[in-house]
């Protein structure tokens, strides 16, 4: 895990995390190889994007003796961009399973670039909860940044936001409208295309996670 020397976001780029991103990235993947691989990738990311969560002590009971354990001190509310932020979701639950879910319904209008809003449902309690919204691509940002207002306006004070791939723009983007919001992605590629994108990138993900 290292900070990014250019931009205040944090680059998870441990081996298993570089080699299965290169493997979802290429053309040749299959739909089981990449839908198996986003799901590792989330559950690899998830280690990261939680290190600074706080615990608290809690007594427990072995077999053999009292013992002071941890427990997460606040709920988890875990926030995936559909479509292609699902694709995250079982990889995230496999080590949150006690995680409350957010749906943020959002598609990107291909002609403006801009997201447009389908669907918002959330648990009660995003006000006390540790929130982490997951979209596999971070492009131009306007998703991202739309998904988080929402969240906010719902009462969402503590917000981390994780991707694969991202890029200057969307980084750029997400930090000027959101700047208390700490970024967590796997990789950051040089640019947009003209068609926004990202390049080398890994194509449209929720197509390419959904079979669309
Ligand atoms: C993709 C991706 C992000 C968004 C990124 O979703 O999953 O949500 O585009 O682009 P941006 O940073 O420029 O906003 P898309 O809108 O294609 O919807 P989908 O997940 O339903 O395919
Ligand atoms: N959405 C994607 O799925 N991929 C991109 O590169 C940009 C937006």
């Amino acid at each position: 895990m290292a900070a990014h020397p250019s931009y205040d976001v944090t680059v998870i780029d441990h081996p298993l995390v570089r080699v299965k991103l290169s493997a979802i990235r290429s053309v040749d993947t299959s739909l089981a190889g990449f839908r198996e691989g986003i799901t590792e990738l989330a559950t690899l990311m998830t280690f990261e994007v939680t290190r600074s969560l706080q615990t608290r002590e809690c007594t427990i009971q072995t077999p053999l003796a009292g013992y002071a354990g941890s427990r997460l001190a606040r709920p988890i509310i875990l926030a995936p961009i559909l479509r292609a932020g699902l694709g995250m979701l079982e990889g995230m639950l496999k080590v949150l399973s006690g995680a409350g879910v957010a749906h943020i319904g959002l598609f990107r209008n291909e002609e403006t670039r801009m997201p447009e809003s389908y669907y918002f449902k959330a648990p009660p309690g995003l006000a006390q909860a540790d929130v982490i919204v997951a979209d596999p691509m971070l492009a131009t940002g306007g998703s991202a940044a739309a998904a988080i207002t929402q969240l906010k306006e719902h009462g969402a004070l503590s917000i981390r936001y994780m991707c694969l791939v991202s890029c200057p723009p969307g980084i750029e983007r997400l930090q000027a409208v959101h700047p208390d919001v700490p970024i967590f992605t796997a990789a950051i590629d040089p640019e947009l295309n003209d068609r926004a994108y990202i390049v080398p990138g890994l194509g449209d993900a929720g197509d390419r996670f959904f079979g669309t």
